[in-house]
């Protein structure tokens, strides 16, 4: 797949196209995610107010519809099933950027900088429950086992990222254990619940689809952190080095490092605090030594994988949508 960059005007585009086919069922998880969260409590209903007007791609309840829907319409419980999952993603976002410092998200003050960390830890875990609750409502056992898997797989990946106590000897291979963990076992349920409420038999070829574009999303999102600035993403840039995470494109570049550049990085990895500078001039180093470049190639090449593993699904709206969102998910500048 030879991409090209698009505009964020014909990227917002490029998303709707990729929604519209479940357009109608999109706008109904919203409710639906509304309904699941409410409680008379005030701290909850300010939270949630503050929640509801940062909203986000909802991806991840798109790719649940559209992997219900590669042969007829999705099902109402896909529309559930959708809020469920994106509510799991809200509530881990809610934590992970406690847990990252984070002040920005979706171009808004987080959870932890408009309220605090303990307000996050709560509310991110009533945001779960609540998702749990509603699971546990409906009663189908295995898009249960799905979903349940997944939340686990993120966790772990959380702890693995939080536990890597020697950043810079962090591999590539651990790279990918981890954001198979993090971001692509998210990815994997949507697929899979979806397939679970449409016809099952697509099952296995779209837990393999969410899986690959699942990689190919945190590689992205990877990248965005060094490439874009907030007034894009909505989100801090260089946050992940500032908070001595290490990702593909420093993963990469570290592997073709001399003495002296080496040098700097782990300057700033010893750096309780590194200052923008610092992180401008690592961002600068890793990009010369082609870190950027070899995680391009690397979402390319997951971007291949999950395209694959469309080959044998039956043409219509929702694969096509599906195709559509392999190229988005790299491109994507937010
Ligand atoms: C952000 O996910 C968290 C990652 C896995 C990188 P999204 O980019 O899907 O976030 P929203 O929901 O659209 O804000
Ligand atoms: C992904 O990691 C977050 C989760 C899967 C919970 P990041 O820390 O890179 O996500 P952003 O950049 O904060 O959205
Ligand atoms: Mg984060
Ligand atoms: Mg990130």
């Amino acid at each position: 797949m030879t991409l090209t960059t698009r505009t964020p005007s014909a990227l917002a585009a490029a998303l709707r196209d990729i929604q519209s086919p479940v357009q109608g069922e999109l706008a109904a998880v919203s409710d639906e995610l509304w309904r699941i969260v409410s409680a008379d409590v005030p701290l909850v209903a300010e939270v949630q107010e503050h929640l509801m007007r940062m909203k986000g791609k909802l991806f991840r309840p798109t790719l649940l519809l559209l992997a219900s829907s590669i042969e007829a319409p999705p099902p109402r419980k896909a529309i559930t099933f959708a809020a469920i999952i994106e509510l799991i993603h809200l509530a881990t976002l809610v934590h992970d950027d406690s847990v990252d410092h984070s002040a920005l998200r979706r171009g808004m003050p987080t959870v932890n900088a408009l309220f605090s960390h303990q307000v996050s830890v709560i509310m991110g875990d009533y945001l779960y429950l609540r998702a749990l609750r509603e699971l546990v409502t409906i009663g189908d056992l295995e898009a249960m086992r799905s979903i349940t898997v997944a939340s686990n797989e993120m966790t772990l990946g959380e702890i693995r990222q939080l536990a890597a106590f020697d950043a810079l000897a962090f591999s590539e291979r651990d790279y990918e254990t981890l954001i198979r963990a993090k971001t692509a076992s998210l990815f994997m349920a949507a697929c899979d619940v979806g397939a679970l409420c449409g016809a099952q038999r697509h099952r296995a070829a779209l837990h393999r689809f969410g899986e690959r574009l699942g990689m190919a999303f945190q590689v992205a999102d990877d990248l965005l952190d060094y490439t874009e600035g907030q007034e894009m993403t909505g989100k801090p840039s260089g946050l992940d080095l500032k908070e001595h995470k290490v990702t593909l494109p420093l993963i990469a570049a570290l592997r073709e490092m001399d003495g002296g550049a080496r040098m700097r990085v782990e300057a700033l990895f010893a750096a309780a605090e590194p200052d923008d500078e610092a992180i401008a001039e690592v961002v600068g180093i890793v990009r010369a030594h082609g870190g950027l470049d070899y995680a391009r190639r690397r979402a390319d090449q997951f971007s291949r994988e999950a395209e694959e593993a469309l080959g044998d699904l039956p043409d219509g709206a929702a694969r096509a949508s599906l195709l559509e969102s392999i190229a988005y998910v790299v491109e994507r500048r937010w």
